[in-house]
């Protein structure tokens, strides 16, 4: 975990970070240093003689100035309002690079707390490295930038104060999200996601913040009638579990929502056997899972006067003389029956084991959310960054939609056209886990609305192609997981 801290006076980290943006299209550069006081017309001309832009995750280091090392992170075009998360990816991109190094300072046009916020944010999320699995090249790889401090006026503040614990919480539950989706199936399973779990249960607070885990094994899945989690977990020697998280905040009469992740913990494609080609990265499958329960925790560690039930079905879909054919009826908690016509639709079929057990809760709840991994069609629809939004309540997504906006993470509504329902009705059963393949997100999420009561707000995030990065590392986004929708269900906690 890399440090934060609020500061202003004397320089003393070995890396100074500011910004750098280009002023006209002839290649003209400034450097944005915010509250920093510096001279900084010799460094342009040896910038520019450079070759520096400061185009956005354009980095370049000089030696000198107050400090040992410059480090200038590209903020795109100069402006007298630069976006909070144009401030957290500079500060991200910055932050990534100084891997390795024990400290920098990060002098950017913050402007005001929002802004220190965002800069502190972005050089803790950015601060990540998963070298777990290194062996005998452990050595040859670098350790996080350890500490990061954050450069401005308003250092004396409580609020700044505030600001800087914040951010290291929500980083700290980003790299939670992000080392679960890294982790490899070998070494993550359902039954081991709990356990990883159940030690970060503690590290937030535990009992003692208002936490409660709870954990069913597959005998309690298969005797409770959880059909969904069983069935798309027997093919596999690793067996499937749904783990409960609630957090009940200090105070009383507080709202309650819901959340439900998708867990699989690695997706073959079970009977209806993936390609090969790409297959690797389908052990990102739980990123919903680890995104809903890092969320709670990060709640819970924040103390925000919300109540959450966090809800997450753990399964492997695997091919094997156990697993699911196609044509077998399961029988959803609760009793409708699908038809799994395609193994591979195997998200669906867990989230909707898990969304009527949430329902079910004695406590009342005002909202349910589910994060899942969901459909290639997301990908093909919103490419790799935009995650897409579905629903049965337009306000309710609308506080989503502006609470994403603050965090920087790109979600976008799309609709649930009622017409393409008749695609997942079955000749045999309540419903089809397969229809109509064009808009095939769309009819993911009318196959979970059917598990879901038409008065409760709802929310089905499809994350798909955001939740692992398999491009290029840019801004605080590394290679890998990318810890998304963990930010912005926090966010709309705050908001609530
Ligand atoms: N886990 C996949 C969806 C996925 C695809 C996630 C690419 C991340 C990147 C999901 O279980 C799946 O296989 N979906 C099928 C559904 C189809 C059979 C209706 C798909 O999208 O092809
Ligand atoms: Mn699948
Ligand atoms: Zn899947």
């Amino acid at each position: 975990m890399t440090t934060l801290k609020v500061s202003d006076g004397l320089v003393k980290d070995d890396h100074l970070v500011v910004g750098l943006v280009s002023t006209n299209t002839k290649g003209g550069i400034a450097i944005e240093a915010g509250d920093l006081a510096m001279d900084t017309k010799a460094l342009v001309a040896s910038l520019i003689e450079m070759g520096a832009t400061g185009k956005v995750d354009e980095v370049t280091k000089m030696p000198g100035g107050p400090t040992r090392i410059l480090v200038f992170t590209g903020l795109g075009a100069k402006s007298n309002a630069y976006s909070h998360e144009s401030l957290r990816r500079a500060a991200g991109a910055a932050s990534r690079s100084l891997a390795g190094n024990i400290g920098a300072t990060f002098a950017l046009p913050t402007r005001d707390i929002a802004g220190v916020s965002a800069v502190a944010e972005g050089a803790a999320i950015g601060a990540y490295v998963f070298n777990e699995f290194r062996g005998s090249t452990k050595n040859d790889h670098k350790v996080a930038l350890k500490s990061a401090n954050i450069y401005t006026n308003l250092s004396g503040k409580a609020e700044a104060k505030d600001a800087i614990k914040r951010a290291g919480i929500i980083a700290k539950y980003t790299h939670l999200v992000r080392d679960l989706v890294n982790t490899p199936p070998s070494h993550l399973t359902p039954d081991s996601f709990t356990k990883k779990l159940t030690a970060s249960f503690k590290s937030a607070g535990g009992l003692k913040a208002g936490l409660k885990v709870t954990i069913w094994d597959e005998k309690q899945l298969k005797s409770q009638g959880f059909g969904g989690i069983i069935g798309v977990g027997q093919g596999s020697a690793n067996p499937p579990r749904l783990m409960h998280i609630s957090y009940t905040p200090k105070a009383k009469k507080t709202k309650r929502y819901a959340f439900v992740g998708k867990g699989i913990t690695f997706d073959t494609g079970g009977l209806n056997l993936k390609a090969g080609l790409g297959m690797e990265a389908m052990k990102s499958d739980m990123s919903g899972a680890a995104a809903v329960c890092a969320a709670t925790l990060a709640i819970a560690e924040l103390g925000l006067p919300v109540a959450i039930e966090c809800w997450a079905p753990l399964a492997e879909n695997m091919p094997s003389d156990t697993a699911t054919r196609p044509s077998d009826i399961i029988t959803i908690f609760g009793g409708k029956t699908v038809e799994v016509l395609n193994p591979d639709a195997e998200g669906r079929l867990v989230l909707a084991d898990a969304l009527v057990k949430a329902q079910e809760s004695k406590n009342k709840i005002d909202g349910i959310i589910d994060v899942a991994t969901l459909t290639g069609a997301q990908v093909i629809a919103l490419g790799t960054r935009t995650s897409a939004v579905m629903t049965n309540n337009q306000s309710f997504s609308d506080s989503f939609i502006a609470a994403s906006k603050e965090t920087g993470e790109q979600f976008w509504p799309m609709p649930l056209p009622i017409e393409l329902r008749a695609s997942l009705d079955s000749p045999v059963a309540d419903l089809a886990n397969i229809g109509d393949k064009n808009g095939g997100m769309l009819v993911a999420g009318l196959f979970l609305k059917d598990f879901v009561s038409d008065d409760l707000p709802w929310l089905h995030l499809d994350i798909a192609g955001p939740a692992y990065n398999e491009g290029k590392a840019h801004g605080y986004t590394p290679v890998g997981g990318t810890g998304v929708s963990m930010r912005s269900l926090v966010r709309l906690v705050e908001q609530a």
